[in-house]
């Protein structure tokens, strides 16, 4: 046993995801979080973390001859130092940062032109859902919903002049897991051919054959909810300079100081991710065997339909878990209102615990049938767990479930039953 191969036992030991038969964690990726980006070299300085520059403008060497940086907008070194560092935690050739996830939503969608069309999954991001529909498809986008869990359907909703499959996995709020590879296998007959996916860091989208990836950095990435911005990550040239050119004529770029905010988080992002895991598990495993409890949604759990599929395509999961609450409205917002730890709130990823109610919150505006058809009911409420200790987190929800369902109520729901 060479040294090496003792440290790859070693490692893979440790590896406690992969253990649980989880892809194993990407190689060298806490090393590149920490470094990438950040190489004290790049400055005169030597400053071993990278400088806010809030310079506008950069002063050129002769006309039209400049030092790799000309104006703000088009090339910043400190959004610079971040493309650099989630390029190389994606294995992706290129990545460009833009000032919000839906500002990259946009972005992309303008590869598209009128007539193009784009076949989207049937339960993504309210806020993608409402731009597709209500704004794209003023601009004479084509947009199509199918669900995407389906490959078949897939395949027959496929049309002639679809040019963007728009995948989301997890999807949100009910934690559908769309299988990457298999929709990326479908090869669409356009000249552009682009499969895109919002992701969570523990899955290579673009190593499962998307074309594009892309992620809310306002979520995990970033973490500590102090920061919205979106990133893509890519390795096709064609497609990167198209980009690279929309994200300046567009303008829809972050700040200086959001792009160091959000490289700073990124360097914890592997231990944080193993703690959210690690304390969503819990608690799904807490609330799927309490009896004030329908059902639990979590990738994590065996009892989840695409549960092999995750183990499939990620290194674990995010701190999502959604559940439906026995009984009625009244029920999840008395839920609601009596967490304490949880703070009820939108968003998610962050390192406090969030709570919130779909229905009447983040998808308040999906259309109602379509609510219906993906099961965004009263009872549904969706958690983001975050990294605090474990058993304060179970507290929390067991005194909130008390609270919003007691016992007898529990009884004579079951009588009402039989
Ligand atoms: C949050 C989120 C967005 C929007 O990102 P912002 O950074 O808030 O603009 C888009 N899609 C998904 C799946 C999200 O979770
Ligand atoms: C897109 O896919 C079609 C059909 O598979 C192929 O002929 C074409 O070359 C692809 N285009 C690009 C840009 O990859």
């Amino acid at each position: 046993c060479s040294s090496s191969e003792l440290t790859g036992i070693l490692a893979s030991k440790l590896n406690d995801s992969s253990a649980a038969g989880y892809q194993p964690l990407f190689k060298s990726f806490a090393t590149d979080a920490i470094h990438v980006g950040s190489e004290p070299e790049q400055w005169n300085s030597r400053a071993v973390v990278p400088p806010i520059s809030l310079s506008t403008t950069f002063k050129q060497h002769g006309p039209g001859k400049h030092a790799g940086f000309d104006y703000s907008r088009c090339g910043n070194p400190t959004r610079s130092c971040l493309e650099r560092a989630v390029a190389a935690l994606d294995g992706a050739q290129y990545c460009l940062a833009l000032s919000s996830g839906m500002a990259a939503t946009l972005t992309i969608t303008h590869l598209l032109k009128a007539g193009d069309g784009i076949l989207c999954m049937n339960e993504v991001y309210g806020g993608t859902n409402e731009y597709f529909s209500k704004i794209a498809a003023e601009f004479g986008l084509d947009v199509s919903f199918a669900d995407l869990t389906k490959l078949e359907l897939l395949k027959a909703a496929l049309k002639p002049n679809t040019k963007m499959v728009w995948i989301e996995t997890p999807t949100n709020p009910t934690l559908k897991v769309v299988d990457i590879k298999g929709c990326a296998d479908i090869k669409l007959n356009t000249d552009l051919n682009i499969s895109l996916f919002l992701s969570f860091l523990e899955q290579r989208p673009l190593a499962l054959g998307a074309d594009i990836c892309m992620y809310s950095a306002t979520k995990y990435m970033n973490g500590h909810s102090d920061v919205v911005m979106g990133l893509i990550s890519l390795s096709r040239d064609d497609l990167n300079e198209l980009l690279k050119f929309l994200q300046s004529a567009l303008g829809a770029v972050p700040s200086p100081f959001d792009c160091y905010m959000c490289h700073r988080g990124l360097k914890t992002l592997h231990v944080r991710m193993k703690q959210h895991f690690k304390n969503a598990m819990a608690a799904a495993q807490f609330l799927e065997a309490d009896l004030r409890v329908d059902r639990v949604i979590f990738p994590g759990l065996p009892s989840h339909p695409q549960h092999e599929l995750t183990k499939r395509q990620c290194t674990g999961c995010p701190g999502m878990i959604s559940f439906y609450i026995k009984g009625k409205l009244e029920h999840a917002s008395t839920f609601l209102r009596s967490l304490k730890l949880f703070t009820l709130a939108d968003s998610l990823g962050g390192v406090e615990s969030l709570a919130e109610h779909p229905v009447s919150m983040t998808h308040v505006s999906v259309p109602e049938n379509e609510k219906k058809e993906l099961g965004i009911s009263d009872t549904l409420i969706r958690l983001s767990v975050g990294l605090e200790d474990e058993e304060n987190i179970i507290a929390d929800l067991d005194q909130a479930l008390c609270a919003a369902v007691s016992i007898s109520e529990h009884i004579s729901f079951l009588h009402s039953l039989t």
